[in-house]
Order: C-alpha cells, then sequence, then structure tokens
C-alpha cells in the first residue's frame, strides 16, 4: 500500500516547502490543484497541514492506513491529518507535551470532519482496554449529541458548526485517553429565531419532530409537522432529508446513554427543546400600545413544559421592570418590544440550554482519576468570515482568528526568533506581519474597539449603531488598520457605505455593517424574563438562569467582552501546548465533489495566512534539540559517543554530527540545542538510528537468546544424561544378570566336566545330556566310512554303554550294507579271499602279498591262450571235466632240480601240466582227490604236489613247481576240493620230497636275498626266500 501511496503522492509536491518558487502564490494554488485532481486532498507547509475538502468519500481512513500512520516519521509518509496526529499524540505519549491541534478554515471547509478524524485516530491507536474504551466512546458519542445542538444546515455547509469548539482529550501518563473537556464559543443563537432563505435552524429541532416517537410527541406538546412551528418555517424545510433526521435522532439518543445522562435530566432537556418551539408560536396583538398574548395554547404548552405559572410568563413577556434610581418601575410593552422579548428569551434559553450540555457532557468526559493528566486539544473554529455584508458575528470570529495568529506567531515566529537569538544563531529576518497591533486595536484596554463598542452600550441617553460607528470613526482616525469611509480616499469610499468601517486584517481587507452591533453586543434579555424562567421547576432551566444573576445589580457584560475573556483562556490554554495546524480549504462554493474553483481558493490561501506560513517555514530550522537529548537517543551512530560520552554534550553532539557527516549547511550549534535545518537531514539520521536500533536489538536478542539456548542446551543435557544414566544402569543390571548367568552356567559346565565320569547328578546332569547330545551329533558326522576302516570315534563315559551297542550295530549295518551291495563275482572272490586267510594267515609268510591282488582263473600269458584252450576244448573237455584254474608254472626235475616251464590246469576232478611250446603236450595227469599239497611257511612260491604211492609208479615222484601266484592257486584247490587237509604248511629247514621206489629229495629252506631256487652244493634243492 506504501508505494502504491507515494506514488500517488509524486502528483505536485507533497510538501509546499518543496515549491521552487515559495513565494508565488499561483503556484501554490496549482500544487493544491494538480494534487486535489488527483484525490490527494492533503499536502503540507513543513508541518503545517493543508486539507482541501474532497467532498466525497474518498476512502483513506480505514483501519489500513491507521496501520500505516501509526508511528511513523510525519514526512516518512504522504501527508495526512493521521500523519499530524500521530506525531502530536506520539510527542505527547514518549515526551509528555501537551499538544493542541488547531483547525482553521471557512464553514464547510472541512475542519469538524478533519476534528473527528483526529479524535478517531486516537481512538484507534490507543490501547482497547475497558475503562479505556469507554472513555473513548464517550469522547466519540459526544460528538452527535453536540452537533445536534450546535450544528445546523446552512448555504455552505450541511452540518455547519454553529459553535467554536475546543475539546480537550486528556490522557494519563501511559497514553491512554482518561477523560476529555468541552469548551464551547459563540453559538450562532439568532438561528434559534431566524434563518436565511435555504438554511434551517439548528438540528435537534428538526431530528426530534422526526424522531421522537408520538408518545414522545404527545408528552411535549408537539406535533410531527414543521410548518406549524414559526422558528422552523422561516428558511429551508427539512429537504426530505427526513430519514438522515430520524437517524441522527438515533443517534443522539445513543450519546445521551452513553454518556449517562439520566431520564430526568433527559425529559427536562427535551422539554426545553420544545418549549423553544413553542415560544416562537406565542403571537402578540397590540392594544393602546400593550402587547397582549394572542396564543394562548403556545403559552399554555411552555409553563406546562417548563412549570412555569403562566400569568408570570405572560406578564414578563409583555411588560419590562427597570430599576432607576433605586425605583423600582414596571412597564408595559408594545408589540414590537414583545416579540422582541419573546425572541431574546429564546435565544438565551438555547443558548444556555446548549452550554449546560457542554457542561453536562464534561461532567460524564471528565476523568475519574484526579491525578495529573497530559491533554491534547483540538481546536475546531471557524476561520476568517469575509461575506457580501459582514456583522458583529464576523467581527467576533475575525478577532478569533486574529488571535489565533498571534498565538501562531507567537509560537513559531517569535519564539523561534527570540530562541536562536538565546542560542546565539544567526537569523536572517523574516519578514513577516505581526498581527499584534490588529488585536491590539480591537481589544486593548479603554481604547481598542471592544472597549469603545462597551462604552457606547452603556451610556446613558440614546446610544446608537449609528453613535457607535461615529465614535469609533474618530477614535481610530489615524490607526493604519482601520479605514472609515470618511477618513477613506473617494475610490475606497466608492467600495464602502456610510454604516461601515473597514479593518485591514492580516488576512486582508474586511468590511463590516454597523448595523444591529449595539443591540448584538448588548445581548439584552429583560429582567422580567430571566425571573420567570428561574422560578422554573425545571431543574436544567433553573441551573440556567440562576438567581444570583438577577439579584445582581450589576449589568451583566457585553457580548463582545464574554467573547473576549474566553478567548484570552483560550489563548492561556494554547499558549503552553505544542501546536500543530490542520488549514482547511473548501474547493468550491456548492459542495461538489471535484470542482476547484481557484478563485475561491486563492482567496482562503490568502485568508489562512498560508503563504505567510510558506516563508517563515522556508527561513527557518526544521528542528531543534538540546544537545543532551540529541546526544543521548543518536550517540549509538559513532563510535565515539558510544556508549558513554564522557565530553560536554555539545561536544559530543558536534562529534555525533562530524561522524554522520553533516554539511556546514545542514545544521548550526547553539547555544544548548542543536539547529537542523532541513527535515531531510534529520530523517536520514533517524533513519541511521533505527536501522542501528535494530542492529542493537539484534545483538541484544543474540546475546539473550544464546543465553536462553544455552539454558535449553544445558538441561537437555542434564535430562540427556539422566536418561542415559538410567539405560546404563538398565543395561549394566542386564549385562550383570547375563554374566551371572553366564558364570553359573560356565560353573555348571566346568563341575558337570569334573563329575561327568561319575553318576548322575543335578550338577553333572545337564553337561552330560549336553555331552551325550554332542557326542551323537559328532558321531553322525564321523561314522565309519568304510568297512575296511572302523574307527570309531571315543565317546563319554555316560555314553560307553551306547557307544558299544551303537558300534556293533553299526557294524552290523554296514556289513549288511556291504553284503547287499555285493557282487556275486566279488562274493566269491571274497569267499576264496577268506578261504586264503583261514588257510594262510600267520602260516605263510608269503600270503600277505596275495592280499592285494585279485584271484583269477587264468595267468597264461595271452600268446599262449589260443593253443591252450583248443588243447582244453580238444583233450580235456570231452572228458567231462571243466577247466577251473590255468597257470604257468616252473617245474624242477627231481633229479637234477632243473627247471622247467610248463602250464598247470586245474580241473574239477584233476591236475594237468602241461608243457606248452608249438604244441601242447600232457605230460602229468592226477586226480584232485588224491594227492596232497606241501608248502613252506617262508617266503617262497614253492609248492610241492605229494602224490600217493600208486601213483609213484607212473610218474616219477612228488612234483616241485614254483606257481606265480601260490596263494591263489592253492586257494582255487582247496575251494574245488573242499578239503583242507591236502595242504600242509611246514614250518622246517628241510623238506623230504618223495620219488618212486622210495627214495627222497631234499628241500632246504633258508631266508636271505636274492631268492633264488637252485639244486645246493649239497645236492638239496635250495630255496632263498625273502627274509
Ligand atoms: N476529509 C473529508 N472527506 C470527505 N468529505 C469531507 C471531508 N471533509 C469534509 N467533508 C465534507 O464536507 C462537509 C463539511 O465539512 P465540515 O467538517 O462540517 O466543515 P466545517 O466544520 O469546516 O464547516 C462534510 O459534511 C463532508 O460532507
Ligand atoms: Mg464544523
Amino acid at each position: 500500500m506504501e508505494t502504491h501511496l507515494q506514488h500517488r503522492d509524486r502528483v505536485g509536491v507533497a510538501d509546499a516547502v518543496l515549491l521552487e518558487d515559495y513565494t508565488n502564490e499561483t503556484a501554490f494554488v496549482d500544487n493544491l490543484e494538480k494534487r486535489f485532481n488527483e484525490n490527494l486532498i492533503y499536502t503540507y507547509i513543513g508541518p503545517v497541514l493543508v486539507s482541501v475538502n474532497p467532498y466525497k468519500d474518498i476512502h483513506i481512513y480505514g483501519p489500513e492506513y491507521i496501520e500505516e500512520y501509526e508511528n511513523k516519521h510525519f514526512f516518512e509518509v504522504p501527508p495526512h491529518v493521521f500523519a499530524l496526529t500521530d506525531t502530536a499524540y506520539r510527542s505527547l505519549k514518549e515526551e509528555n507535551r501537551e499538544q493542541c491541534i488547531l483547525i482553521a478554515g471557512e464553514s464547510g471547509a472541512g475542519k469538524t470532519e478533519a476534528s473527528k478524524k483526529v479524535l478517531q485516530y486516537v481512538a484507534a491507536v490507543t490501547e482497547h482496554r475497558g475503562a479505556v474504551e469507554k472513555v473513548k466512546d464517550k469522547l466519540l458519542h459526544s460528538n452527535p449529541l453536540l452537533e445536534a445542538f450546535g450544528n445546523a444546515k446552512t448555504n455552505r455547509n450541511d452540518n455547519s458548526s454553529r459553535f467554536g469548539k475546543y475539546m480537550d482529550i486528556q490522557f494519563d501518563f501511559q497514553g491512554l485517553p482518561v477523560g476529555g473537556n468541552i469548551l464551547n464559543y459563540l453559538l450562532e443563537k439568532s438561528r434559534v429565531i431566524n434563518q436565511a432563505p435555504g438554511e434551517r435552524n439548528f438540528h435537534i429541532f428538526y431530528q426530534l419532530l422526526a424522531g421522537a416517537s408520538d408518545s414522545e410527541l404527545d408528552e411535549l406538546c408537539l406535533k410531527r409537522n414543521l410548518s406549524l412551528y414559526y422558528y422552523l418555517s422561516h428558511g429551508g424545510k427539512s429537504n426530505g432529508n427526513n430519514l438522515d433526521d430520524k437517524k441522527a435522532y438515533d443517534e443522539v439518543k445513543k450519546g445521551i446513554a452513553t454518556l449517562e445522562f439520566s431520564e430526568l435530566e433527559q425529559k427536562e432537556m427535551f422539554s426545553i427543546v420544545a418549549s423553544v418551539l413553542h415560544m416562537g408560536n406565542v403571537g402578540f396583538t397590540e392594544e393602546e400600545g400593550k402587547a397582549q398574548i394572542s396564543k394562548a395554547e403556545a403559552l399554555e404548552a411552555i409553563c406546562k413544559l417548563i412549570g412555569v405559572s403562566e400569568s408570570q410568563l405572560a406578564k414578563a413577556l409583555t411588560h419590562r421592570t427597570i430599576t432607576a434610581h433605586g425605583d423600582v418601575v414596571t412597564s408595559p410593552l408594545n408589540r414590537e418590544l414583545a416579540v422582541y422579548a419573546r425572541d431574546a428569551l429564546a435565544k438565551a434559553i438555547y443558548d444556555r440550554l446548549f452550554t449546560w450540555l457542554v457542561q453536562r457532557l464534561n461532567r460524564s468526559l471528565q476523568s475519574e482519576d484526579a491525578r495529573k493528566y497530559k491533554a491534547m486539544g483540538i481546536l475546531d473554529i471557524y476561520g476568517f468570515e469575509i461575506f457580501q455584508k459582514n456583522s458583529f458575528e464576523q467581527l467576533c470570529i475575525n478577532f478569533c482568528n486574529e488571535k489565533l495568529q498571534q498565538l501562531f506567531i507567537e509560537l513559531t515566529l517569535k519564539s523561534e526568533q527570540e530562541e536562536y537569538l538565546k542560542e546565539g544563531i544567526e537569523w536572517q529576518n523574516v519578514d513577516y506581519f505581526d498581527n499584534k497591533v490588529i488585536c491590539d486595536l480591537i481589544e486593548e484596554k479603554h481604547k481598542g474597539i471592544i472597549s469603545v463598542m462597551d462604552e457606547e452600550c452603556l451610556r446613558p441617553g440614546e446610544p446608537t449603531d449609528v453613535t457607535m460607528l461615529a465614535k469609533m470613526n474618530k477614535n481610530f482616525k489615524i490607526h493604519k488598520h482601520y479605514i472609515s469611509h470618511e477618513k477613506a480616499d473617494t475610490k475606497t469610499q466608492k467600495t464602502m457605505g456610510r454604516d461601515e468601517f473597514r479593518l485591514v486584517h492580516y488576512a486582508g481587507d474586511v468590511t463590516y455593517n454597523i448595523n444591529g452591533f449595539l443591540e448584538k453586543n448588548n445581548d439584552l434579555l429583560f429582567r422580567d424574563l430571566k425571573e420567570a424562567m428561574c422560578n422554573s421547576t425545571n431543574e436544567i432551566m433553573k441551573s440556567i438562569f440562576p438567581a444570583k444573576e438577577r439579584e445582581s445589580m450589576k449589568r451583566p457584560e457585553t457580548a463582545i467582552t464574554q467573547f473576549r475573556t474566553s478567548l484570552n483562556n483560550l489563548m492561556d490554554i494554547l499558549m503552553d501546548k505544542e501546536p500543530s495546524y490542520i488549514r482547511c480549504i473548501k474547493p468550491n462554493d456548492v459542495k461538489k465533489a471535484a470542482v476547484f474553483d481557484e478563485t475561491l481558493v486563492r482567496h482562503q490561501v490568502k485568508y489562512l495566512g498560508l503563504m505567510e506560513n510558506l516563508r517563515v517555514r522556508r527561513a527557518g530550522f526544521a528542528y531543534r534539540r538540546l544537545y543532551e537529548r540529541f546526544l543521548q537517543r543518536y550517540k549509538s551512530l559513532c563510535n565515539a559517543t558510544w556508549p558513554k560520552w564522557h565530553g560536554s554534550p555539545r561536544e559530543g553532539v558536534q562529534t555525533l554530527v562530524n561522524a554522520l557527516g553533516y554539511e556546514k549547511d545542514e545544521y548550526r550549534m547553539g547555544k544548548t540545542k542543536i539547529f537542523i535545518r532541513f527535515p531531510k537531514t534529520l530523517f536520514q539520521t533517524e533513519d541511521a538510528f533505527q536501522l542501528k536500533k535494530h542492529e542493537l536489538a539484534s545483538k541484544i536478542q543474540a546475546t539473550y537468546k544464546s543465553v536462553l539456548q544455552r539454558r535449553k542446551y544445558l538441561k537437555t543435557k542434564q535430562s540427556a544424561i539422566v536418561i542415559q544414566k538410567w539405560v546404563r544402569r538398565y543395561q549394566a543390571q542386564k549385562l550383570a544378570e547375563q554374566r551371572r548367568k553366564a558364570a553359573f552356567t560356565i560353573t555348571r559346565l566346568i563341575k558337570g566336566f569334573l563329575t561327568r565320569n561319575g553318576p548322575v547328578t543335578e550338577i553333572n546332569k545337564a553337561f552330560i545330556e549336553l555331552a551325550k547330545a554332542e557326542w551323537l551329533i559328532r558321531l553322525s558326522k564321523s561314522l565309519p566310512q568304510n568297512i575296511l576302516n572302523r574307527r570309531w570315534p571315543p565317546c563319554p563315559h555316560a555314553c560307553q554303554e551306547a557307544s558299544a551297542l551303537l558300534e556293533r550295530y553299526y557294524g552290523a549295518h554296514m556289513s549288511r550294507v556291504y553284503r547287499y551291495k555285493l557282487k556275486p563275482e566279488k562274493k566269491e572272490q571274497l569267499e576264496l579271499k577268506v578261504l586264503a586267510e583261514s588257510l594262510f594267515k600267520n602260516k605263510k609268510k608269503i600270503y600277505p602279498r596275495s592280499i592285494s591282488t585279485w584271484f583269477v582263473n587264468n595267468r597264461v600269458p595271452k600268446e599262449q591262450q589260443g593253443i591252450l584252450s583248443d588243447f582244453i576244448a580238444s583233450t580235456i573237455a570231452p572228458t567231462g571235466e571243466k577247466e577251473k584254474y590255468v597257470t604257468p608254472v616252473m617245474k624242477y626235475d627231481r633229479h637234477g632240480y632243473k627247471p622247467r616251464e610248463r602250464v598247470l590246469v586245474v580241473t574239477n576232478r584233476a591236475f594237468y601240466l602241461l608243457e606248452v611250446t608249438k604244441s601242447v603236450k600232457q605230460k602229468h595227469r592226477f586226480p584232485l582227490d588224491v594227492v596232497s599239497l606241501v608248502v613252506t611257511s617262508e617266503n617262497d612260491k614253492v609248492l610241492m604236489i605229494r602224490l600217493p604211492e600208486d601213483l609213484m609208479k607212473k610218474d616219477k615222484g612228488d612234483l616241485i613247481l614254483e606257481v606265480p601266484q601260490l596263494i591263489e592257486a592253492l586257494t582255487k584247490i582247496i575251494d574245488l576240493t573242499k578239503k583242507q587237509h591236502m595242504l600242509s604248511i611246514l614250518d622246517q629247514k628241510t623238506i623230504e620230497h618223495h620219488m618212486k621206489q622210495g627214495k627222497h629229495g631234499v628241500i632246504e629252506i633258508t631266508t636271505g636275498n636274492p631268492q633264488s631256487i637252485h639244486k645246493s652244493k649239497s645236492g638239496h634243492l635250495l630255496i632263498v626266500a625273502s627274509p
């Protein structure tokens, strides 16, 4: 929003101080117009806010705008009444300085609206606490009430304030609103009895008739018809505003409730309002120069409403009592005077009721807390009025504006110059117009216009307006600011009448017409009427016409003297406050939006003294502060002054501005204060400070956060340690438990191990069980794989029995499996081998050598095979014998022991010894069952076949053979014959062999190397067997 705003704000200049030619009124008005056309109704002249009435809603007062302006620098944001209010409010809150916001401008220029915005802003930015809300509520609600009684529709403004208002908002030390106070000035009471064409009486009359219920109206003896009331029938009618009046009446009622009016107060107040309406309807006739009341019902109603006796009021309205030289004389009034008396009463009643209302509001607004408060005043008062015809009221109003201008000069110019002087700053004189001379012209004691007027009023004899003017003309003949018709040059004379005088106000010349001055200033209300009102049973009426006043013989002060007194009081109030100025301008006379009447505006610029304002602004220094204060605020911007400056504040500030790089022209060093010429310079400094503040704040924050974090960290750490402690404790306990268990298990194991061989006890039971299981598992993995290698693993003591059984069973099992797996030929082999074992094991040394060799049936070399088989087939087979074993052998002769190669064939019945050469020759045959077989026990392969006696004849004796596979051959033979006894194994050194005819040969057996079989020297056959 801000950028948007500021973008729009580039139209023209936001601060007229920035205008190139600041003395050029046209440029100034042009700037206002340019901005006005863009709906930028606010423009600054330095700190003065100029506001041009837009006559339409421009939506710049919503909450988002309030937020936008809250706590911002005045010049940081686009001009706005909120910015001005914020600055004033902050100065009040933070620096404890009382404030006043002076709002000036013509009727309809937007003063009252501006004052409402000020109030709105203050209400919005102060806290929303119960008590505060209530006060704010009252402050806000007092406005509709005041406006109902004090505002009226005029040709310039539909809601024109017809009184001057100064409102104090009171704040406590925290800057919270705690109460308020209102001062009212110069209610335009003539409006009660008469209104200009197109205008209306005060709103309240219309609101009452439109808004009150029928019963309420009945009670007030009123009818809902405006034309029935003389005081309302002059000017404009309700203009179809009925609905608004009705709504406004509701608002009034709401205000009354919020401000806690009692039932009675309310009733009495409206009774008085109604009685004023009735008052207008009291008519008079004249008989012999004496006035008579003609409309009794109006009088009746008044008396009923305010509780006065009819006869007293009727008399008071038609008679006048005067005290002259101690005599009291009552004389009747003529009709004209009676009407005058009646109207004077109506005006007086309404005027005093209004004052009562203000006081009543003040009672409600009074802060409950009697402690010292600070006030922010809002002055909403008419600006200069220059009409075609200017009268007494305009003189009062313009006098008021002169006083305010005087105040402005006092507060800004003069005090500024004096301050520069005091501070030793050279000042280039601003040529401004000090209007004190005009103020003096009007109000100087014994000399001024007021004095002359009062004198004329009080003078015995027949003073008139004319005599008054004559006296003034005479007294101020030579005054520069007073122009009389007679004194003026002819050119001027043409512009004014003889019944007029002209004052040269600071804002321009104003010509006043003297007619009515005397009467208005006298403001006469006959004693009889005051007396009658004093006797009223209506408490309000009684209080506004106090008995004291009637009793006092002193003449009441004239209107203008009263006004001067209250004005001077106001000046005193304003004097010690810090002022802010809002200058309101209305852009046209037709209450229309988007119409900018340059002439009209130029006129207002002149009478508001805006160009004067501008000139002064451009000459002075925008900002000043005591060295201490300035240093205190900005010392953080320079290392030398931060955090503490030890020298004098002035030197400190000098160091500081040097560091900040202020140009020579931008500032001056006074005796106690620094003066900064341009707002820009200060804002740059302030911005730097705001930045720095953040930096410092961040540092503090960082430190603080780190402390917090550390605390949090330590706490977390502590907690973690506690948790860890518990976890570790738990884990340690677990571990200890585990170890205990393990130790127990180990102990049990060791004990079990130690006693494993003993009887089973509780202690070793588990171990033994385990040992058994382990052994079984181990056993299952290491069972003997081979039937020949039956290494049985060792077993624990407890399993010995089982082990033995298992070994046996397993052995049986293996054997069985082996057996089943065995093939017939292998089985046969095996049976042969078993047989061989039973025959030779440990009996014949050569036996082991045979074990590893398979037994076969034929050992004959291949080349002999064919011939041999032919022989067997042709010779042996036909005998029905079956060849069982064939092997080459070496036959040793019985005598010479010559070796001869032969082939031994064993059939199922006989041995055949064959000589195999090219042919086969059978050398021997003997049946199996008659021979016996002899071998040595040594390591030789000699076989002796011992023949029985009867065969000896045919053969020459026992056959001595060397059989290459001796064990094999013998086993086969025994297997054939199934006669083990036919084999003899002789463990002898010598063996005899038989020959026919009872002869013997000797075979000697020795051991040695090389082995051989040969005939020894002794003629024996020597067998050298390997040992
Ligand atoms: N800021 C504003 N925005 C919109 N309308 C405004 C503004 N100021 C004044 N007006 C209009 O102008 C009328 C007259 O304003 P008001 O404040 O009563 O004038 P003054 O008090 O100076 O006589 C208001 O009723 C309203 O319609
Ligand atoms: Mg107003």
